[in-house]
């Protein structure tokens, strides 16, 4: 029975957002599921009164429209473990879930469900009757798939295929809610999901998704990068440090003066690398792209690494995407080549990078 579980469902205004806690009554161990970072205080002063000992956070994927609180939380209460789905390479959980894997909170069972889809690493968590199904599975709708390796194809296949195979009787609570409905059940959502109920086939489904036409969500660039780092990006130990749209960033001069210490990438073509504005001394010449992929692949995680373009915007894309791959002490420099020359420093030309 529900009572056997302490259960609280918690709500953040600005971004419709859930986060759930669930405890165990007898030994007191709880989980929290998908905090937001500006709700962390109101989120611990809850577990304190009712005398929980939380150990695990769970985020059911990598959100784009809040920030988590995971890392603020675990950093605020020691012997907390933060786990993510294992699709998401980086390494900032303490817990890498796969599909199936179980977790435990005094005789409480959670049984991790990959429901790829609305994001490639989305999990749903399944305890007791109660399924938190993250944004693929929302109350009479689902999440988007149009960013974040999303894929109306796969969250089909996640929702009919899995979610859906539940018993009916299971209860749904997702990680949003536009509505006012804060759950739902397997049940109802087969009869009245608007995209997803059982008499939508898989294209109209697919043409559904494709032509929702969807603005980004407000804070996607500043969500992402800060997600894949459990909501805490580092400023760099050696150069002043700013989040610009949540992407960490250095200035020119910053890295003028640390050169030697750092690892520069220029992410530029090899034709800008030796055009006029030239290149960072000592900086390596690798393409935004595959090039950039490859290369990455060769550098020590625990070096801090500098991305440099013309004027600081594939940068920007450089520094989002090593963060996506588990880089946490990357920067972009802001202003580019172009702020570098204003600045007078030092270029190197037609040399290197080859
Ligand atoms: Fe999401």
């Amino acid at each position: 029975m529900s009572q056997d579980i302490i259960f609280h469902q918690l709500f953040e205004r600005e971004t419709s957002s859930y986060t759930y806690l669930l405890g165990d009554p007898k030994t007191k161990e709880a989980i929290i599921i998908d905090p937001v970072v500006e709700m962390v205080d109101r989120d611990l002063k809850l577990i304190d009164e009712l005398g929980l000992k939380l150990k695990y956070v769970l985020d059911t994927h990598v959100h784009a429209d809040h920030v988590t609180g995971s890392g603020e939380i675990r950093k605020r209460r020691q012997g907390v473990q933060v786990c993510l789905s294992s699709t998401y390479q980086t390494p900032c959980p303490d817990v890498h879930l796969n599909d199936g894997q179980e977790l435990e909170f005094g005789s409480i069972k959670v049984k991790a469900f990959s429901t790829p889809g609305h994001t490639e690493g989305c999990m749903s968590y399944l305890i007791g009757n109660k399924i938190f199904t993250g944004d693929a599975l929302l109350n009479r709708g689902c999440g988007r798939t149009d960013f974040q390796g999303g894929s109306a194809n796969k969250l089909f296949e996640s929702v009919r295929g899995k979610l859906f195979e539940l018993p009916e009787e299971t209860v749904v609570y997702p990680a949003h809610d536009y509505k006012g409905l804060s759950k739902s059940s397997i049940e109802i959502e087969k009869k009245f999901n608007p995209r997803l109920n059982l008499d939508i086939q898989k294209e109209e489904f697919i043409n559904i998704m494709d032509n929702l036409n969807l603005p980004d969500p407000k804070k996607i660039h500043e969500a992402v990068p800060a997600n894949m780092l459990c909501g805490m990006p580092s400023k760099s130990e050696h150069m002043d440090t700013q989040f610009v749209h949540g992407v960490p960033t250095v200035s020119a001069s910053e890295v003028s003066k640390k050169l030697g210490h750092l690892k520069v990438i220029d992410v530029r073509t090899k034709e800008e690398f030796n055009n006029e504005l030239g290149h960072v001394p000592a900086s390596l010449l690798a393409t935004l792209g595959d090039e950039l992929d490859v290369a990455l692949e060769q550098v020590d995680k625990s070096e801090e690494v500098v991305f440099v373009c013309r004027s600081g915007m594939r940068s920007a894309n450089a520094t989002i995407m090593a963060l996506e791959k588990g880089f946490s002490k990357v920067y972009n420099m802001e202003g580019g080549m172009i702020r570098w020359n204003e600045l007078n420093l030092s270029v190197e030309k037609d040399m290197g990078g080859s």
